[in-house]
């Protein structure tokens, strides 16, 4: 599995965290930034990321920003993307199980990076069920087929 990785400002911190969690897993990895301290802009990094997975150059996308709101819509307007905005360790598995999301969006003004390492573990490592989820997930996909 090959990662790409982002936040803006507000999401520096858990991002280092979760990239000591993909050296830990020995995944491989793709850190898009940012690199600066002063305010950027969270649609400059979600949309890169999530070209990135759509375009199948790397198989899942996390994405940091303060609230994980920003990137989350950002990263859904790209066709194929099922970003899923996360702060929880039900939700981490539920998502992937239920939702196949390839790109999880997480704020650092609202958890922890102890917490958002354990769900980012756990959305790495879990796997989608597929049978009834496919039927659903495979009405989004139509949908976005029939409408771009
Ligand atoms: C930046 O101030 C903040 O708006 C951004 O990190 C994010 O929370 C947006 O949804």
């Amino acid at each position: 599995m090959k990662v790409a990785i982002a936040s803006d400002h507000g999401g520096i911190n858990i991002r280092k965290e979760i990239i000591s969690l993909l050296e830990e897993l020995n995944i491989e990895y793709d850190d898009m930034g940012c690199e600066c301290d002063t305010s950027v802009d969270y649609p400059d990094y979600a949309l890169p990321v999530a070209e990135k997975v759509a375009n199948g150059e790397v198989d899942r996308g996390i994405l940091i920003c303060g609230t994980g709101i920003g990137m989350s819509i950002a990263a859904n307007k790209v066709k194929g993307i099922r970003c899923a905005l996360v702060h929880d360790m039900f939700s981490a598995q539920a998502t992937r199980e239920h939702n196949d999301s390839n790109v999880l969006s997480m704020g650092e003004r609202v958890i922890g990076p102890g917490l958002a390492r354990e769900i980012a573990k756990i959305w790495l490592t879990t796997e989608y069920q597929g049978g009834r989820h496919a039927t659903r997930v495979g009405k989004i996909s139509e949908y976005e087929n029939e409408h771009n």
